[in-house]
C-alpha cells in the first residue's frame, strides 16, 4: 500500500516511512503562492523555500545575496498555497554561520513568520551545534552536503563534490553526524551515484538528491530548471519536463502584436 496516497498532510515522519516502505520522495522548489499551490494539488511530498529564490527569482549569480527577510517573504507567500505538502525552508548565507544562537533565531523567525514546517542548512560538522540547538528548540531540520552553493568562493566551481576519497570519507562522516544530531532528511547535491547509494544504504533518515543519482530516498529539482524556464542552465543530471520558454514567448509576443494591430480587446473583452 502506497504511504504517499493515503496521508492527509505529509509531515517529517510521513518521508521516514516512504523511506522504510522504499517509496521514493518527489522534492521540489517553489517560491511564490500560486506555483506552490499547483505543485501541492499535484501531489508533491516536500516544497523547498530553497535560497535558490536569489538566481531564479531575483536573478543574482550566487545564492549569498538573499537575506532572511526575504526568504521569509517566498515562505510565507508559499505557504499559503498549500494543504498538503511538507513546506522546507533555507536558513539564507549569513543567518546562520556565525554561532549557534544566531541559528536558533533565524530558525524561529522562519518558523514564527511563515508557518513553515521545516529549515535546512548547509554543512555538515562545523554546523552540528545549530543544527542540535534548532532541533533542540521543537524545530525539524533538513541537512545539506555535496555542493554547498553558499560555499561557492571556498570550492570556486559548481562541479561534482567529493570525487576523491579524503572529501568522500568527510561527506559520510558529516552524514552521520547529521543523523545523529537530529536532521530528518538531507539533501546530497552533485556527489557520485556510488557515493550517494552508499550514504543513502548507510543513513536511516530519507537523502534527497539533486544530482546525486538514483539510489537517493527521493530527488528535488529547481522549478525554473525542470519547467524549462531557464533556457541557460543545462546540467547533465537536470531532465525538462516542459520547455516553458518558448511556449511563454510566443504567447507574450502573440499578446504584443494583438494589443499592436487593435485586435486586443475585441467588443466581448470590454465592458
Ligand atoms: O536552494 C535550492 O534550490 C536548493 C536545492 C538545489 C536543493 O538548496
Amino acid at each position: 500500500m502506497s504511504v504517499h496516497k493515503d496521508v492527509k498532510k505529509i509531515t517529517t515522519n510521513t518521508l521516514q516511512k516512504l523511506k522504510n516502505n522504499g517509496e521514493k520522495i518527489s522534492m521540489i522548489t517553489a517560491y511564490d503562492f500560486s506555483f506552490a499551490r499547483i505543485f501541492d494539488e499535484a501531489g508533491i511530498d516536500v516544497i523547498l523555500v530553497g535560497d535558490s529564490a536569489s538566481n531564479v527569482m531575483a536573478g543574482h549569480e550566487t545564492t549569498l545575496p538573499i537575506t532572511l527577510d526575504q526568504i521569509i517573504y517566498h515562505a510565507s507567500s508559499v505557504i499559503r498555497g498549500v494543504n498538503r505538502s511538507l513546506v522546507v525552508v533555507d536558513l539564507p548565507f549569513g543567518s546562520y554561520q556565525s554561532n549557534s544562537k544566531e541559528a536558533l533565531a533565524s530558525a524561529i523567525r522562519i518558523m514564527k513568520e511563515t508557518g513553515a514546517h521545516a529549515v535546512k542548512l548547509e554543512g555538515g560538522e562545523e554546523v552540528l551545534e545549530s543544527i542540535k540547538r534548532i532541533v533542540a528548540a521543537g524545530v525539524p531540520v533538513m541537512g545539506h552536503l555535496g555542493l554547498t552553493p553558499q560555499s561557492i568562493y571556498k570550492f570556486g566551481t559548481y562541479t561534482v563534490r567529493a570525487r576523491e576519497e579524503t572529501e568522500a570519507e568527510k561527506l559520510k562522516k558529516d552524514a552521520r553526524l547529521l543523523q545523529d544530531s537530529g536532521c530528518f532528511a538531507m539533501v546530497l547535491e552533485k556527489i557520485p551515484a556510488t557515493l550517494a547509494k552508499e550514504v543513502s544504504e548507510m543513513v536511516v533518515i530519507p537523502t534527497i538528491g539533486i544530482g546525486a543519482g538514483k539510489y537517493c530516498d527521493g530527488q528535488v529539482l529547481v522549478m525554473h530548471d525542470m519547467l524549462g524556464i531557464n533556457t541557460e542552465f543545462k546540467p547533465r543530471f537536470l531532465r525538462k519536463y516542459l520547455n516553458l520558454h518558448p511556449l511563454i514567448t510566443g504567447a507574450v509576443q502573440h499578446y504584443i502584436k494583438d494589443v499592436k494591430s487593435n485586435d486586443f480587446p475585441n467588443e466581448s473583452e470590454q465592458y
